[in-house]
Parts: C-alpha cells; sequence; structure tokens
C-alpha cells in the first residue's frame, strides 16, 4: 500500500513537479479560512497536491485537471490507494476545453506557468464571491529576469511571462491580490466585496 511520503518520492526521483510541503500547509489554511467545499485545480501531474489536500480535509470534493495521459493514468492508479472517501475526481482534459458545472470555493492554478493569465481569465469567473484563488510558482524557484541571458529561448519566454503575468494582475484593481512568500512563491487572489454598509449611506 502506498502512502502521501511514498508519492513524493515518486515524483522527486521520476522530475515531476510538485508543490512543496509549505504550499500545501499554506492552502490548506486558506482552505479552513473560507470554508471551502469545493476545489478545482489546474495541473494534477501525478496527484501529489489533489490527494494530499483531500487527506487534510475530509469533507472537501476536488476536481483535478491533466492534459498529459500518461501523468493522468499513473494519478488514477494512485488515487485508487490512496483516496479513501473518493473525494479526488481526476479528468484528463486541457484546462482551456474545460468548463466547470458550478461555482467553486476554491480553484488552485498549477498548469503551465506561461498560461496563467489565459487560466486566470478563464476561471476567476467560476470563484465564488466567498472563494480564494491560488497559483503557484509566480516566482519560479527565485530565477529573476536577470539572471536568465544563458538559460533557453522557451525558457527566457517563460520567466518573462511570469513577471508580466505578475505586473497585470497587480494591476486589476477589481480584485485582491496578495504575494505569500512560501515555496516558489504563491499569490492568493480574492473578491473585492462592496462595503454595503457605505452604499446604504448614499
Ligand atoms: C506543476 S505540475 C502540477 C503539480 C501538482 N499540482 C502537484 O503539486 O502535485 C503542472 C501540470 O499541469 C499540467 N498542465 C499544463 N498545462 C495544462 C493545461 N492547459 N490543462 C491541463 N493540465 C495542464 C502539466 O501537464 C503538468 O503535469
Amino acid at each position: 500500500m502506498i502512502t502521501l511520503h511514498d508519492l513524493k518520492q515518486i515524483a522527486l526521483i521520476t522530475d515531476i513537479p510538485i508543490m512543496s510541503d509549505e504550499t500545501i500547509e499554506t492552502i490548506s489554511k486558506e482552505i479552513s479560512i473560507h470554508h471551502c467545499f469545493t476545489l478545482l485545480e489546474i495541473g494534477t501531474a501525478i496527484g501529489y497536491s489533489s490527494l494530499s489536500l483531500a487527506h487534510l480535509h475530509p469533507h472537501l470534493n476536488i476536481t483535478t485537471l491533466e492534459k498529459d495521459e500518461d501523468r493522468h493514468f499513473e494519478a488514477l492508479k494512485y488515487k485508487q490507494q490512496l483516496d479513501v472517501r473518493n473525494q479526488v475526481s481526476m479528468i484528463c482534459q486541457d484546462a482551456f476545453e474545460y468548463v466547470p458545472k458550478h461555482l467553486m470555493d476554491c480553484i488552485i492554478l498549477d498548469g503551465a506557468k506561461a498560461s496563467n493569465q489565459r487560466f486566470f481569465q478563464r476561471y476567476f469567473p467560476f470563484l465564488k464571491t466567498s472563494g480564494v484563488m491560488i497559483i503557484d510558482n509566480i516566482d519560479f524557484h527565485g530565477v529573476r529576469e536577470q539572471d536568465i541571458n544563458h538559460r533557453s529561448r522557451q525558457f527566457r519566454k517563460m520567466i518573462h511571462k511570469l513577471s508580466a503575468f505578475e505586473e497585470w494582475i497587480m494591476s486589476q484593481n477589481h480584485i485582491n491580490v496578495e504575494k505569500i512568500n512560501v515555496g516558489d512563491g504563491l499569490l492568493k487572489i480574492t473578491h473585492k466585496h462592496h462595503d454595503e454598509s457605505f452604499y446604504g449611506k448614499i
């Protein structure tokens, strides 16, 4: 019988990127603060983050999307052993084709980093007004634009897109955006609520 610890080791040995323990811990706190019952994750990989969060939150229903078939089927294999309460639905589909059936309490964007802005624009409308969106790896292992001249063109493009996305999201005044310095950097995004007591006085 496999454990979550074994799954983490498999990901590390086979070079599959997964969330750090402190990232999972931080997301777990947000799930509690926002009383989340439904969670959508973009980027299952082999299921480490979704199966870990399901284990920590017995009442959480998780839908997770993965476009790579091999990873999806490997994740399903681990789900059979680790998802004892059947909380996690693993879907093999590109996140740009999937349409959620209802609004979500929590949405995690952990797919291709260069696509963050498009993921955000597609999925933020599916976040409940009380919900929280988390975007992982916003600092991509601490790599800075000035340090990447020797890297491949594709890598430089991805780092550039990540910084451009951070600048763009920080300029969006209709939402709350908070940067959290854990793991490779997280963005926490929530709806901005109108101050109803203020409007009531007009
Ligand atoms: C960083 S890994 C996810 C790690 C996982 N959340 C964990 O911590 O265990 C990113 C995954 O997103 C998948 N991905 C990238 N773009 C995607 C898309 N448009 N739709 C669905 N999956 C995508 C990749 O194939 C990859 O397996």
